[in-house]
C-alpha cells in the first residue's frame, strides 16, 4: 500500500491512502500559491484544522460537489452542518476515531480558530493519522512550537508536515526545534511563500535539519508529491 502526500501550496494537502482521497485545509480560491483548483480536486474526506479562511478555504463547495465527509473539531463540524453539508464528523484534542482511511487523532495546536463569518471555531488542531498500513503521519498545520510535540513524536513518526512561515506560525528556528522534539523520519515544511509576509528559504532550513538532526527534510514545490 502506498501513501502519497501532495502539497497544493500554503497549508493545503492531499493524501491518498489505501484508495481513499483526503484533502486537508483545501484553500485554493484566492491562494496565490495554489497548484490546482476547487473544481479539479477529488475528495472522500476533508480535514479542517481550524476555522481561519486560509484553511476552511473551498471546503463547502468541494464537499457539496464530491459528497465528502468533513472532519474537524466539534464546533467546526457543527458549523459545516449548518452550511448544509450532509456528512460531518466532530472530534476533539486527544480523541481518535477509526475512520475507513485509518485512525485519526486530533492534536494540540497553539493558534486561533475563528470561522470566516465570526462564528466560534473551537480550538485549533493538528492531525495525527495512523494509516491502515500502520504509517504515522503528523500534520501540524498552524501552530507555534510546544513542548508536547515530544509526546506526539513518541508515537514514532514516519512523516511530519510542519509550518515554517513565521508571523502566524512557527518560523524556521522554532520549526527546527520542533523537528528535534518530533524526531520524524521525514519532515515536509508548509505555510510559507504564499505571501511576502511568510517568505522563507526552505532549502536553507532543510540544510539545518540535515546538519542538526537525523530527519530527512523534503522540500516540495506546490503540486509535488511525496510517497511513503
Ligand atoms: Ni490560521
Ligand atoms: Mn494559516
Amino acid at each position: 500500500m502506498t501513501n502519497t502526500l501532495t502539497w497544493y501550496g500554503h497549508a493545503a494537502l492531499g493524501l491518498e491512502t489505501g484508495g481513499y482521497k483526503l484533502l486537508i485545509d483545501p484553500f485554493f480560491t484566492g491562494n496565490p500559491a495554489a497548484s490546482t483548483s476547487a473544481e479539479a480536486v477529488a475528495a472522500d474526506f476533508i480535514l479542517i484544522s481550524h476555522g481561519h479562511g486560509d484553511h476552511v478555504g473551498d471546503a463547502i463547495a468541494i464537499a457539496q460537489r464530491t459528497g465528502a465527509t468533513v472532519i474537524s473539531n466539534y464546533e467546526i463540524a457543527g458549523w459545516f452542518e449548518g452550511q448544509g453539508i450532509a456528512k460531518t464528523h466532530g472530534q476533539q484534542h486527544g480523541g481518535g476515531f477509526k475512520h475507513p482511511f485509518g485512525y485519526l487523532k486530533l492534536t494540540l495546536a497553539f493558534h486561533g480558530s475563528a470561522l470566516p463569518d465570526g462564528s466560534n471555531g473551537g480550538n485549533p488542531a493538528g492531525f495525527l493519522l495512523t494509516t491502515n498500513d500502520s504509517k504515522k503521519i503528523y500534520m501540524a498545520q498552524d501552530t507555534g512550537l510546544f513542548g508536547d510535540m515530544k509526546l506526539i513524536g513518541e508515537e514514532g513518526l514516519d512523516l511530519a508536515v510542519i509550518p515554517i512561515g513565521d508571523n502566524y506560525t512557527m518560523g524556521p528556528a522554532d520549526a527546527l526545534r520542533a523537528v528535534k522534539l518530533l524526531e520524524p523520519k521525514v519532515v515536509i515544511p508548509i505555510h510559507y511563500n504564499t505571501w511576502d509576509l511568510i517568505a522563507q528559504d526552505a532549502n536553507a532550513w532543510a540544510e539545518r535539519v540535515h546538519k542538526e538532526t537525523k530527519t530527512q527534510a523534503v522540500i516540495l514545490k506546490p503540486g509535488e508529491s511525496y510517497s511513503l
